[in-house]
């Protein structure tokens, strides 16, 4: 079996005016009728999967069981983190708590914030990684790049890419959120994959490892498992020993300094929707590239996005080229396409302005 650990803390930014601060983009239909985190939880369902994990904060606890009873799942536990401090305290939490009941269970680590079409695929793709995983290997699930993307991993492979079939293959390096000169190289190596943010290894092979390269983390992180307080099926970490966990993501805390990588790659499909731009390329489109959603009307736009998510207001574009429009209730985002990473000033500057 196999224990799903969904992480569901992020804040998602770039995809301001519809992610917010206390409603991020996991939790919205962005592509589709379901949500995000709804889509990643069903991904991971089967014989083959435990009920899940789910890892967030007080503010997400009951949008996370109302999305989960809506598909009819069942979570194994709700973690509740007093504050956010990354993806590093909170994968750690879930394995010392899975360790008091299996040390030995598969975690597969999913972020919830992504869209994977071919869920079949996946768990195909997971399988194939089963046997390394209980074999002590970290696994790590690896696209083959398109461009010199700076906010990702990148996994070096101890061999050339090939055909990158659905096989399980030795990691050389990993390596966070490169410069761009060295994502141009790395890129154009040929040997480099990113690494999807999805993880699969066993409870003892993650905290041997949390031990390893982040023992600052054990105490503090072990502590606040221990003293968690059961409170309405959530339950909440302790929060003056959580306090004292350090802020940082697993890919630098554990994955860039370990020597037991491998990754399976995986080429049905996958986007982690890191801005408008790549909503608008996942959107169904129409035959000039225009995605809309909600009451929203392209007269002659192209390559366009135009969204409402206010069913009281309309949004038209006439003559569009390359601009994505989102209408909420209280905001309205206007900008060009290959502006779409700008987003998050759009947020600092809001908050600046507060
Ligand atoms: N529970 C919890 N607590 N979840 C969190 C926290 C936290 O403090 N911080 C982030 N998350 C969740 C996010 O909601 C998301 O689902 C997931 O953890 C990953 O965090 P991101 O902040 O989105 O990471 P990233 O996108 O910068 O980088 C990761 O993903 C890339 C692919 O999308 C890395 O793993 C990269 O190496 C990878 O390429
Ligand atoms: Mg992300």
């Amino acid at each position: 079996m196999i224990t799903p650990v969904l992480l569901c803390g992020g804040s998602g930014t770039r995809l301001w005016p519809l992610s917010r601060k206390s409603y991020p983009k996991q939790f919205v239909p962005l592509v589709g009728d379901e949500t995000l985190f709804q889509a990643s939880a069903k991904r991971l369902t089967g014989p083959d999967y435990a009920p899940p994990i789910i890892v967030t904060n007080s503010d997400f606890r009951f949008i996370v069981t109302e999305q989960l009873i809506d598909e009819g799942i069942d979570p194994g536990a709700i973690l509740i983190e007093p504050t956010a401090r990354n993806t590093a305290p909170a994968v750690l939490a879930a394995a010392l708590w899975q360790a008091q009941t299996d040390p030995n269970a598969l975690m597969l680590v999913a972020p919830s914030d992504h869209v994977v079409p071919d869920a079949h695929a996946f768990r195909a793709a997971v399988e194939v990684g089963c046997q390394a995983a209980r074999d002590g290997k970290l696994v790590t699930f690896g696209i083959k790049p398109t461009h010199a993307e700076t906010g990702y991993g990148y996994l070096e492979l101890t061999e050339d890419i090939g055909a990158a079939e659905t096989r399980v293959i030795g990691l050389e390096r990993f390596v966070e959120k490169p410069n761009s000169e060295d994502a141009e190289t790395m890129v154009s190596s040929g040997r480099f994959l990113w690494n999807a943010g999805i993880f699969l290894f066993s409870v003892k092979t993650i905290i041997e490892a949390f031990r390893a390269h982040a023992p600052n983390l054990i105490a503090p992180v072990e502590a606040s498992v221990k003293q968690a307080r059961a409170d309405l099926g959530f339950l909440r970490l302790d929060p003056e020993s959580w306090a004292k966990a350090q802020d940082i993501s697993i890919d630098y805390a554990v994955m860039e300094r370990a020597d037991n990588l491998a990754v399976v790659p995986f080429s049905a499909g996958w986007s982690d929707l890191g801005g408008w731009d790549a909503v608008w390329r996942e959107s169904a489109r129409d035959e000039l590239g225009v995605a809309t959603s909600g009451r929203a009307t392209s007269i002659e736009c192209t390559n366009s996005l135009l969204r409402s998510e206010d069913d009281s207001l309309e949004v038209v574009g006439i003559g569009l080229k390359n601009i994505i429009t989102v209408a909420m209730p209280d905001a309205v985002l206007v900008a060009d396409v290959s502006r779409a990473q700008d987003v998050r000033k759009a947020v600092e500057a809001l908050k600046a302005k507060k």
